[in-house]
């Protein structure tokens, strides 16, 4: 089985629809890396999935400046911006290994940045940018409980 899976968005509307059948793969505890250049949609996806999970998605916003916002939805979504943490201190003092042992769904913008912290599980979702508003979402499994997810979205 090839644990990746690439979606091809047209506009927002097609981001936002895949960000939703993405939230319908959640149970809990899920962790998602999101990779991607500056302004390549990263916040926007997880707006959607936001969305999608019932939180308002007007109170997702890039946590540039907070590096962590916490949302209440469906289940509760823990958003970091990895961008300005500088290092594994920073990292700890966040409580990232924390959460990502709790019950929460993480999404990670950066995630690149910090690949040996990241845990042995764990769902990568990369953008590349092709348009105004054209992008793509490939995403990998690290660790076999996301090649079950990856195969839902193949099917
Ligand atoms: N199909 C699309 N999917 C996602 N975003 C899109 C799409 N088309 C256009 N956009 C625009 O691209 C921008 C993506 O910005 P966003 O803040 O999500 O980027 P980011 O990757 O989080 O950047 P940063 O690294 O600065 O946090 C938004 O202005 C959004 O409106
Ligand atoms: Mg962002």
């Amino acid at each position: 089985m090839t644990a990746t899976y690439t979606f091809r968005a047209e506009n927002e509307g097609d981001t936002e629809q895949f960000g939703s059948r993405l939230s319908t793969q959640f149970s809990g505890g899920e962790i998602v890396g999101l990779i991607g250049t500056l302004g390549s949609g990263k916040t926007r996806l997880v707006r959607a999935i936001a969305g999608a999970l019932g939180i308002e998605p007007r109170d997702v916003v890039s946590p540039t400046y907070v590096l962590l916002h916490e949302y209440r939805g469906a289940h509760p979504v823990f958003h970091f911006d990895l961008y300005r943490v500088a290092d594994r201190d920073e990292w700890s003092e966040l409580g990232v290994d924390e959460i990502l042992e709790g019950e929460g769904i993480a999404l990670l913008e950066w995630a690149d940045r910090f690949r040996e912290q990241m845990p042995s599980s764990w769902l990568e979702i990369a953008i590349e940018v092709h348009g105004e508003h054209q992008r793509s979402f490939t995403c990998t499994a690290h660790g076999n409980r996301y090649e079950k997810l990856i195969a839902s979205l193949q099917s």
